[in-house]
């Protein structure tokens, strides 16, 4: 997340790259009484794939709005291709939108589907149209559907089509809110592997709207974290997993979830201890050096389940009872309860195998994160 606001060059070169630009931009509804999205900056260029990634409700879908023209927001601008385009219509924007429910009309060709947008937008001539058409229709794999009427295709091959009718307009970039959210797994996994190699042939920037944090690591070139209408956190799979900035992305990316553990501040010297009600944990010289922390801070540990190692033997830095052990194939995640809280670790499969076991809970002060208790920040 960005303090700095960077005024937008409309001579200079630094923008070249930037296809889409979002500046402080906030939306109210109900007169302000509900905050979709406040001050949202963002920066996408022009071959990127992008992913808005939140829990329902947190403004993706205002967000994407307000940058296609279906909204106008309460402040803030948009750009595209370095123009402000914060008031003008959607038509009059080049983007082009995919929705999660499939409009298409019934009475329509798909090719005559596939072909809307430009007949309602461009005056090229028929056959250039056609010829789009076509071209699109292979990239899609639909080139033998392009008489039937949509009734007559698959889920998928509906939101093909979809497709087909965004990128035969060539837009500057493509708008897509959660459109596979109404297929099965099978095909939903399979539709996303499609559209990261068309956005990669096209070379075109996405946003992609999802809830779903798996399509999410999967699809983006970048994440933008989103809860609450705020960005959170905006950084590649990688950084979001490994480098979570705020607590919520630590607790919100990753199944099953990171384990959580709320501790004080002990300082002897130079030395750093955090204290929990289970065990304690003193920091290494590099992570006292990286984290402000002082005697008497309050903060919350995070660990991921994989960076969590049960031993039978009973050793490690506090014991704890195997609860349940959910097998999921390769790997095993094992659900131990330590003063009447829940965590979770993965293991190796069949590792352990006891329900009601006491097993000792080690991990490696490398592998945590620290979070100010208070404001919820990486230290
Ligand atoms: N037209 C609207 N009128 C009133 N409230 C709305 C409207 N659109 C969205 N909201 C509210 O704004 C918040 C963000 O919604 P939305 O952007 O749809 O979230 P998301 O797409 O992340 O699920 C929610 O609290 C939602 O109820
Ligand atoms: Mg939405």
């Amino acid at each position: 997340m960005s303090e700095t606001k960077v005024s937008p060059s409309h001579s200079g070169n630094d923008d070249s790259e930037t296809c889409v630009r979002v500046e402080g931009l906030t939306k109210t509804f109900n007169d302000g009484a509900i905050v979709a999205a406040e001050d949202i900056n963002l920066d996408i260029k022009n071959d990127e794939f992008v992913v808005f990634l939140g829990p329902s409700g947190c403004g993706k879908t205002t967000t994407l709005r307000c940058i296609s023209g279906l909204e106008e927001p309460d402040e803030g601008q948009v750009y595209i291709n370095s123009e402000d385009i914060t008031y003008a219509k959607p038509k009059d924007r080049d983007l082009a939108f995919v929705f999660q429910s499939i409009a298409l009309f019934p009475h329509m060709s798909v090719r005559r589907n596939i072909r809307f947008g430009l007949d309602m937008k461009s005056d090229l001539p028929k056959t250039e149209k056609n010829e789009r058409v076509d071209e699109v229709a292979e990239m899609l794999g639909i080139e033998e559907m392009l008489d039937r009427k949509p009734s007559a295709l698959s889920g998928g091959q509906q939101q093909r089509v979809s497709l087909g009718r965004a990128m035969v307009m060539e837009p500057a970039a493509f708008l897509l809110d959660e459109p596979f959210s109404a297929l099965d797994a099978n095909l939903r996994d399979r539709m996303r592997v499609e559209v990261k190699k068309l956005q990669r042939e096209l070379g075109t920037a996405m946003i992609f709207v999802t809830h779903d944090q798996e399509e999410a690591m999967t699809l983006g070139d970048r994440i933008v974290v989103m809860n609450d209408g705020h960005i959170y956190q905006i950084g590649s799979p990688s950084e979001i997993y490994n480098e979570p900035t705020q607590l919520f992305v630590a607790q919100f990316i990753g199944s099953p979830s990171t384990n959580f553990f709320e501790c004080t501040v002990r300082q002897d010297g130079d030395v750093i201890t955090l204290v929990s009600s289970l065990f304690e944990m003193t920091l290494s010289v590099d992570q006292t050096e990286a984290a402000s922390v002082e005697g008497g801070d309050r903060a919350t540990i995070g660990v991921r389940p994989e960076n969590i190692h049960l031993s039978d033997t009973g050793s490690g830095l506090f014991n704890a009872e195997i609860e349940v052990i959910e097998h999921q194939g390769d790997r095993d995640v094992v659900h131990f309860l330590a003063d009447s809280e829940e965590y979770t670790s993965l293991t190796q499969q069949n590792k352990l195998e006891d329900r009601g076991q006491t097993v000792g809970v080690n991990f490696d002060s490398n592998d945590i994160w620290i979070f100010d208790e208070e404001n919820q920040r990486a230290l």
